[in-house]
């Protein structure tokens, strides 16, 4: 039987999850809330808000929905699973994405660390502080080794992290945050953590609460300047799969993190039926968690959901009937390599509006719109992140060289991108 599917979300992660889903032999309709120019390709846009689930759950019914994907973590964070299941209609439509309370571990820090030390799961030191805690908070730095990590608790769209090996400069953003002028309410309550040295990687699993699976994982380029330099950003690109993770890391990763993790949920009666995300440090060969997220990453997604062979509703079904552990996820071996291209001036102030011109010949890429809209019949860019283009390749050099021959051909006034995403993991590949 084939199925109606809603997708929450309007960026290039969620491209990509439309450009997946809708390949997908169990699909009826998909419908993306509220959508971009690129999901319009793979089903219908609807023009609903992802936090209004008043108006979600009346189109859920109109238009006979049967699944409802999460892209974003702030609906999850805001309860929209437990909104369908406290209703008595809703309640029997599989919502892929953890409960409230399951959110948590992306929307709260402090949660997510108190969480992670009740159940032994590697992660940095830490202490958490309150609004009124400045002095205690400085105590706490003035003994710690530097750099200093401070993290504000709450959701602050990627950029509530601040690192610093300058004791002045820590006690200013302490400052700061506390009171309120860094990240307003997400940043009042805070978690100060040691500095992890090592190489990142992101994870994926995807649980039905019971089993899981791990998606393919993927290397994310966060700051907006070639070699990792300058301002944090949504994510400038993205590879998998990653070389340095074999089998004896990802087997640390499963016992040390992902079981301890799900069993944890478990015990405390938490409802994660969805995925997980888990930044990682690994430090000389021992995987660190950095953080969880309660959704796929975005440029992950763009390499991770390509790499996936298998139907993806199939994925999702078996998730929904707590059989995830009859799944064997079919992944190609090639690279991926997602190019990230944004808008002159971004993360901070940049222009809109610019017209866009697509030019390139190549069949095998694919091209994910993150910040585009139409006027007019014509393309134009609308967001920081304006496209995240993908190429494959037998070797991650062979990727690397087709996204930048064919990244020329998308052009528009302002656009910038990095020239050295993938080139650190040249050494291990
Ligand atoms: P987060 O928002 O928690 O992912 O943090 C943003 C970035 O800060 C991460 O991707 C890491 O590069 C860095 N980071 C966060 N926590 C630590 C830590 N304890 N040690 C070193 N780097 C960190
Ligand atoms: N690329 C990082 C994130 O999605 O949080």
């Amino acid at each position: 039987m084939a199925i109606n599917v809603l997708l929450l979300g309007s960026g290039g992660r969620e491209h990509a999850l439309a450009w997946k889903l809708a390949q997908s032999k169990h699909l009826d309709q998909l419908f993306i809330a509220p959508g971009n120019p690129g999901t319009a390709a793979c089903g219908t846009n609807v023009n609903l808000n992802v936090n209004d689930f008043e108006s979600i759950r009346d189109f859920v019914w109109t238009q006979n929905i049967q699944m409802v994907v999460v892209g974003p973590e702030e609906p999850l964070v805001n309860g929209i699973w437990d909104f369908f299941k406290a209703d008595p209609v809703l309640a029997s439509i599989p919502v892929i994405g953890p409960s409230q309370a399951g959110a948590q571990l992306e929307g709260s820090k402090a949660f997510s660390k108190a969480f992670m030390s009740r159940h032994n799961i590697p992660t940095a030191r830490y202490a958490e502080f309150g609004a009124h805690e400045l002095e205690a908070a400085k105590a706490w730095i003035a003994q710690m080794p530097p750099p200093y990590v401070l993290k504000a608790d709450g959701l602050a769209a990627g950029k509530g992290v601040i690192i610093t090996s300058d004791q002045d400069e820590a006690f200013k953003n302490l400052n700061a945050m506390l009171n309120g002028s860094a990240f307003g309410k997400a940043g009042q309550r805070l978690v100060i953590e040691s500095f992890l040295k090592g190489i990142e990687v992101s994870m994926f699993v995807l649980t039905d609460g019971s089993s899981y699976i791990i998606l393919p994982e993927a290397k994310d380029y966060k700051r907006i300047g070639n070699g990792d330099t300058g301002l944090n950003t949504g994510g400038m690109g993205a590879v998998s799969p990653v070389p340095f993770v074999d089998d004896t890391f990802t087997q640390k990763v499963k016992t040390q993190i992902i079981e301890p993790v799900l069993k944890g949920l478990k015990s405390e009666s938490i409802a994660y039926q969805g995925f997980l995300f888990i930044g990682l440090m690994n430090c000389n060969g021992d995987p660190y968690v950095i953080e969880f997220n309660c959704r796929m990453g975005d440029p992950e997604t763009e390499v991770v959901i390509p790499r996936i062979e298998s139907d993806l509703l199939d994925v999702f079904i078996a998730l929904s009937k707590t059989a995830l552990h009859t799944v064997a996820l079919k992944v190609t071996p090639r690279s991926a390599i997602s190019l990230v291209m944004v808008s002159g001036g971004y993360p901070e102030s940049y222009l809109t509006g610019k017209a866009i011109t697509i030019d390139y010949t190549a069949t095998d890429m694919l091209l994910f719109h993150a910040g585009t809209t139409i006027q007019d019949q014509q393309l134009l860019t609308r967001g920081g992140r304006v496209f995240a283009l993908t190429a494959f390749g037998d070797t991650l050099t062979e990727a690397q060289k087709k996204v930048y021959s064919h990244s020329v051909g998308v052009q528009y006034e302002g656009k910038y991108q990095r020239s050295d995403i993938g080139d650190d993991l040249l050494q291990y590949a």
